[in-house]
């Protein structure tokens, strides 16, 4: 396919287009060239295709630790192409640095994002992005913008080890800290396994929320062909950052914008692969998102449909064995669409102006390794994420069945209520707290408006008295996410959310609850006119804010299932929903 399209004539670019406002066009662009002229820049460079590099270094961000050599590589490639790359900095979030969550944020970095594309002259955008609301956030504001743009992950992290035994962040985090909880650890093993979680720069190193952008990236379509899986401190990171570069280039000259890659075939690929991957349930939230900003609505019902026929092939932890890296070196998303080809739209268009089939095809043929397992022999018969309905969540729930416990799939239970994020903290670890092994626990006030900002505080711990008692997982309901590392029986973002009166609002300690993962189903066995009564007795009342972004954010953001973006950032008019869209 010949992708190669001049610019319509007329129609400024490079440094001409996007003039600054002062009455006079000519005084602009030459009060502009003067100001890039300042920074030793000569006219040869100037009449070049410009490559905006949206940065997210930062010092507060560890994931994109390696990003000033990501961007050196970048900039060699633009020039090798012919352009000129132009760094810009825009917000950068980090998972354990954002107060409360990073998820607060995530909408203001896609806006961030979004306009300094807009304002500033560039042809083609250069997203460099991996923690994971960073790729999200930039997704969303690239779509929006509509400018041709192209994502670079900054690529995992390596894999430690403690007396032999392989750690990584955060799967083994968590595990390794509820062994401190529950005593199997003393205070001194803890912190020698603390400096072997983390052991370079990069993203976490298993199958969670960034890892799991980073395979949708590609999915969609808006990352160079193998530009998922290299870790951040290899050579191999650093040659896909060149080509990330050079194919920046060619899009600008092309005209091939975000609006031509982002296609409802595009997102039904992108689901495949997240179902496939055992991927972290953000991403559901992430790709409702940026399928919003394209115009689509995401179905979720029809999302869980595809997870019946799209079983889990990655053998990756939480869900399964190994590391990021071992993915890599087993081909990496190649070897996976490879293996998912008869479930994917291969006519769907990518950043190279190629096909995704034809990317595929270009990689060449698959390899032995043991990461990526055949169709006929997965992991896990269903996709890694089930779709929940119910009286408790009308709106839907979402459960990663692939890293639940097989004995809690079909469970009832007596319902233990914390009313808030602060009331768990107090109560969990009382030893007086009347809860057994058996009930299931519920935590209220965390989803969008809640905490606020939908904290992955879902994977709450089990009460210390029974993680003691050797008690590993129980079934945890609440409106909030958890991290895409952590595993356990546990529904998440039931919607509505309790601070905006979702049924959850009014679940008491003592009602039964009733999780069929087999039959989709959450019931809460209260009649609905015995909530109802809740509802009137116990109205509740929304979360407000008296000034600035989080105003901006309690009066403005969406339920969980419309990605938790805000409702002006939308464009009016879906398209279509996914799957399902043309
Ligand atoms: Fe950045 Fe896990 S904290 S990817």
């Amino acid at each position: 396919m010949n992708e190669d399209r001049d610019p319509p004539e007329g129609v400024p670019t490079g440094m001409r287009q996007g003039l600054t406002s002062y009455g006079d066009t000519g005084f602009s662009l030459f009060l502009r060239k003067a100001f890039i002229k300042g920074a030793g820049l000569s006219e040869a460079a100037l009449e070049r295709p410009v490559i905006g590099i949206a940065s997210t270094g930062s010092a507060y961000n560890p994931c994109h630790g390696n990003a000033p050599q990501l961007i050196e590589a970048l900039k060699r490639g633009v020039m090798l192409a012919g352009g000129l790359p132009m760094e810009f900095p825009t917000i950068s979030l980090h998972e354990s640095f954002a107060a409360p969550t990073s998820m607060v944020l995530r909408n203001l970095m896609a806006m961030d994002t979004e306009e300094m594309i807009r304002a500033q002259p560039m042809d083609a955008v250069v997203l460099v992005g991996g923690c994971d609301k960073t790729v999200p956030a930039q997704l969303m504001g690239a779509a929006s913008a509509g400018k041709p743009a192209i994502q670079l992950i900054t690529g995992s992290m390596l894999t430690g080890s403690h007396r032999g035994e392989r750690v990584g962040a955060c799967t083994d985090c968590r595990r390794w800290w509820a062994r401190f909880r529950a005593q199997e650890v003393e205070a001194d093993e803890i912190a020698v396994v603390n400096e072997q979680l983390v052991p370079s720069v990069g993203t976490c190193s298993v199958m969670g929320t960034a890892s799991t952008m980073a395979c949708i990236a590609e999915a969609l379509g808006m990352t160079v062909p193998g530009g998922a899986s290299p870790p951040a401190v290899t050579a191999e990171r650093m040659r896909v950052a060149e080509r990330t570069g050079a194919q920046a280039v060619q899009m600008a000259r092309a005209g091939l914008g975000p609006d031509r890659i982002l296609t409802a075939k595009a997102f039904e690929n992108a689901m495949r692969v997240l179902l496939a991957i055992g991927g972290s349930t953000n991403a559901v939230v992430h790709l409702a998102a940026i399928a919003g900003r394209a115009g689509f609505e995401l179905d979720l019902k029809a999302l869980d449909r595809m997870g019946t026929e799209t079983p889990v092939l990655l053998d990756l932890k939480p869900s399964g064995a190994h590391y990021m890296e071992d993915f890599h070196a087993a081909g990496g998303m190649a070897t996976l669409l490879r293996e998912l080809k008869p479930l994917l739209h291969l006519d769907a268009l990518t950043v190279t102006g190629r096909t995704l089939g034809e990317e595929i095809e270009a990689a060449g043929p698959g390899f032995a390794q043991d990461v990526v397992r055949p169709l006929a022999r997965p992991i896990y018969p269903q996709g890694g994420i089930a779709v929940l309905q119910g009286n408790l969540a009308p709106g839907g729930a979402i459960v990663k069945q692939s890293a639940a416990s097989a004995a809690l799939m079909e469970h009832e239970g007596r319902a233990v209520v914390f009313e808030d994020a602060a009331d768990l903290a107090l109560r969990i670890d009382d030893p007086a707290l009347d809860v057994h092994a058996e009930d299931i626990l519920v935590l209220k006030r965390i989803g969008p408006k809640g905490a606020p900002g939908m904290p992955e505080a879902g994977a709450f711990p089990i009460p210390l008295k029974l993680a003691r008692a050797g008690v590993k997982d129980m079934v945890r309901i609440s409106d909030g996410r958890m991290s895409g590392t952590a595993f356990g029986t546990i529904v998440l973002h039931v919607t509505p959310e309790a601070a905006v009166g979702g049924p959850l609002a009014h679940v008491r300690s003592g009602d039964r609850i009733r999780l069929s993962v087999q039959r989709r189903e959450l019931a809460l066995l209260v009649t609905d006119e015995e909530l109802a009564a809740r509802a009137k007795a116990n109205p509740v009342r929304e979360p407000t804010a008296e000034r600035g972004y989080r105003k901006l954010f309690l009066q403005t953001v969406l339920q969980a299932d419309r990605g938790v973006d805000f409702d002006f950032l939308v464009p009016p008019g879906p398209k279509g929903r996914i799957p399902g869209g043309g």
